[in-house]
């Protein structure tokens, strides 16, 4: 456990550096007086120090246990953190899930009003792209690969058709099939292709990729699972964020047509299925079946 928590506290600060580095104070320098500074501010105010930093995580593990530097993924993570970062962003306007606090702080919009908050978003959304093109240290064909892994997961065919799909569930009781595709897309995606991003960082060969896959895809839906679970039985203080959000939005959630009890042995059985794609990894992914449990346990 301790070799877990040092590796995950190694990671985070890691993560917090580089997101500190790329949406900086010097950002601001000679903008004092336009628009512009608030803008930036609210990109920094969402990114540093905030959420768990999970997907980077995952992008810099995966590097790792697929025999890569994992200090040469840390652009690859931060973009993905980036594009999580403005999913929160613009998941809590008003027009979306109507939410006034987000990592344990008043929501972007509160602070610096809808329209900075919506532009930090895209803001965000394409500064992950430069990233991803600016990285040094791994092939031009790699970069051109997680860019075009990212697009497609962070996209109308990914994560932003996964919002739509929870927006037109909200008021009805959707098939329990409809809810499971909206996580697997508006949750999944993302950390899917923040594991992939590792691989490609890594030029893992396709059996890795394929245990990256179905690991990811697993801990994905456990992940959205134990977020609806959340949002019942936390507080907003441990969770950084409102509870009972689902309900007042009148979402469908596994939560909402299964129950707790079901819905947790579901996030269980995924979490299981997850480890048995570890094997190929051999002791190395020891940590990645611990994460899978930390974030299966997790209480924010
Ligand atoms: C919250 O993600 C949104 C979901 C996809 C469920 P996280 O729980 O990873 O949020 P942060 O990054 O730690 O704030
Ligand atoms: C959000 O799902 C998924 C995203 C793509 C942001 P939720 O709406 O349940 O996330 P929270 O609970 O607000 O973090
Ligand atoms: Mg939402
Ligand atoms: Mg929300
Ligand atoms: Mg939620």
């Amino acid at each position: 456990m301790t070799e877990f928590n040092n590796r995950f506290n190694e990671y985070v600060a890691l993560i917090n550096e580089a997101a500190d580095k790329y949406v900086s104070e010097k950002m601001f320098e000679g903008r004092e007086s336009t628009g512009l500074s608030e803008m930036l501010k609210a990109m920094a105010y969402s990114l540093s120090n905030g959420g768990k930093r999970i997907r980077p995580m995952l992008t810099l593990e995966f590097c790792r246990v697929c025999g890569g530097d994992f200090k040469k993924a840390i652009p690859f993570s931060l973009a993905a953190e980036m594009i999580h970062t403005y999913s929160l962003i613009h998941d809590d306007l008003p027009c979306m899930d109507d939410d006034d606090v987000r990592r344990g702080k008043p929501s972007s919009h509160k602070v610096f009003g809808e329209a900075n908050a919506l532009l930090a978003g895209d803001a965000l959304l394409t500064l992950a792209f430069e990233t991803v093109l600016a990285a040094e240290g791994v092939s031009a064909e790699a970069k051109a690969r997680a860019g075009l892994e990212l697009a497609k997961a962070a996209g109308c065919s990914g994560m932003i058709a996964g919002q739509v799909m929870d927006l037109a569930n909200e008021g009805k009781s959707a098939p329990l099939d409809a809810v499971k595709e909206t996580d697997r897309l508006k949750t999944g995606e993302m950390i899917r292709v923040s594991c992939v991003m590792g691989c490609i960082a890594a030029g893992a060969d396709n059996e890795k990729k394929k245990a990256a896959e179905i690991y990811s895809g697993n801990i994905g839906l456990a992940f959205q699972i134990v977020d609806d679970i959340l949002d019942v039985t936390s507080d907003e203080q441990t969770l950084g964020k409102p509870i009972g959000s689902d309900s007042e939005n009148e979402k469908s959630t596994y939560v909402s047509l299964l129950g707790l009890e079901k819905s947790a042995e579901y996030a269980e059985k995924l979490t299981a299925e997850a480890k048995e794609a570890l094997n190929i990894f051999g002791g190395e992914g020891e940590f990645l079946a611990q994460l899978a449990d930390k974030l299966a346990s997790r209480k924010n």
